[in-house]
């Protein structure tokens, strides 16, 4: 059916389907901090759909911030609640610990027969991506990467335009992702000197800003290249915070023959936003004016559709679209993203349904952002993404452990954090 209004084809919906449960999840929790905001949801699923039976963190005061769980037990480190979950039948880890750690636990989850999903990123070194997507291919365990910005709502309505065929060839698609904030916060979300957040080059959270344009226009990406921006201001608070670049950027050939441009997380002042653009139409939203629970969707006036009235027209996300379940999600965090991974879980752990951000989705973008750093510091050199569903690819870079994070003794960082470590100021 082609709507009047808008010129967007609406194919069948497709998320009302009724499923057979199959199993039970029974789900562990490793991380408290960001792990809480999926302890919430997932109290709130049906306990025979998804069940939270255990839960992991280190620091006491992230446990005790856990509210309203029953039946749930609370371990301090990794191994206790892992063997609490081998005696016990957990089924699953959620992993919600270091951004950089995540593949040496998801391993240790499937090799103990568990599915996992991940928070971002996949892995934090071309090894770990190796050595994770072969350790599903062993162990034959699933996998999900947790990456929910493309579930927002908003970006859920530009996937439902550009699947319609609304814009015809996909040529170009732009992703930004802002997190900054004030110095109390940073230093909230940086709690001691080599954490994580502290040396992440700027390229390496790339999922958010990524992640959508890999969903809505279905593509993989296959070439990188990229530059980085160094920040006074941030400079000022070097002393716990060395990456004081305010933007990394980078640029890719996709599989789909489309380009792509889009960031890691950003320090700028401005608001995240995304764009696709086609031969016959674009669609795109930002964070700003009084359009901001909309998409706008463009046609030149030669190539707008007789039927559509409008050459611009600013679209509500059609939740009907998404099935029912699309209600239930526009209140859960980041703008209903979270309700679909957990969504996600139980489609494929407990039904088996295929997802689209699996290990390959999910090692792509980690290796993209891994190179991209690569090609920043070299003054936007091009790098080929391994194909890590290939083997040949895979030796390729099996034993690359290149790493911008220190352990906690500040010892094993093998790259700058930011360019003014690297290359900057050198010419
Ligand atoms: N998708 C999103 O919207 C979103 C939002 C926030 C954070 N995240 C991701 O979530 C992950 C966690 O981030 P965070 O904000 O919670 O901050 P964080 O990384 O500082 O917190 C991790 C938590 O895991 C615990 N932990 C880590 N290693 C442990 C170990 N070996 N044993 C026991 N406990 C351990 C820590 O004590 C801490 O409470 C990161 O990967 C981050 O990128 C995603």
């Amino acid at each position: 059916m082609l709507s009047k209004k808008t010129g967007v084809y609406f194919p069948k919906n497709i998320g009302s389907e009724v499923v057979i449960m199959e199993k039970t999840i029974k789900i562990g929790m490793f991380g408290a901090w960001r792990g809480n905001s999926y302890i919430r949801s997932i109290a709130h699923r049906d306990p025979d759909e998804i069940r939270l039976v255990a839960i992991c963190d280190k620091q006491a005061d992230k446990l005790a911030r856990v509210e309203d769980v029953d039946n749930v037990e609370f371990f301090p480190d990794f191994d206790s609640f892992l063997e609490y979950g081998l005696k016990t039948g957990m089924n699953a880890v959620f992993l919600a610990n270091y951004f950089h750690q995540h593949a040496e636990y998801a391993i240790r989850a499937m090799e103990a027969g568990m599915d996992v999903v991940s928070e971002c990123t996949s892995a934090a070194t071309l090894k770990g991506c190796v050595d994770l997507v072969r350790c599903v291919e062993r162990t034959g365990r699933k996998y999900i990467i947790a990456e929910n910005y493309p579930f927002s709502t908003k970006n859920l309505e530009m996937k439902r335009i550009a699947d319609s065929g609304a814009l015809g060839t996909f040529l170009y698609a732009e992703g930004e992702y802002n997190h900054s904030g004030p110095i109390e916060m940073l230093q909230e979300l940086t709690p001691y000197k080599y954490h994580w957040r502290a040396w992440m080059p700027r390229t390496y959270y790339v999922t958010h800003a990524m992640g959508p344009l890999m969903y809505i226009t279905n593509s993989m990406p296959k070439y990188v290249s990229a530059r980085a921006a160094h920040s006074n201001l941030l400079e000022k608070i070097r002393d716990f915070r060395p990456n004081d670049d305010g933007i990394g950027r980078m640029f890719c050939e996709m599989d789909n023959g489309m380009i792509a441009s889009f960031t890691g997380c950003t320090a700028m002042a401005s608001r995240s936003r995304y764009r696709i653009c086609g031969d016959i139409a674009s669609i795109e939203w930002n964070g700003y004016g009084d359009t901001q629970g909309k998409v706008r969707l463009f046609y030149e006036d030669y190539t707008k559709p007789e039927s559509v009235v409008e050459c611009e027209n600013y679209l509500e996300p059609d939740l009907d679209y998404w099935g029912e379940k699309a209600k239930e999600a526009i209140n859960a965090g980041h703008g209903g993203g979270d309700f679909w991974i957990v969504q996600n879980m139980v489609d494929c752990f407990a039904h088996g349904k295929p997802v689209f951000f699996d290990v390959y989705k999910g090692v792509a973008m980690s290796a993209t952002g891994i190179l991209g750093w690569r090609s920043a510091l070299n003054h936007g050199e091009n790098f080929k993404i391994p194909d890590f569903s290939e083997e040949e690819e895979r030796k390729l870079v099996e034993n690359d452990d290149l790493t911008p994070f220190p352990d906690d003794q500040g010892e094993g960082a093998t790259l700058p954090p930011s360019l003014m470590y690297g290359h900057y100021g050198e010419q």
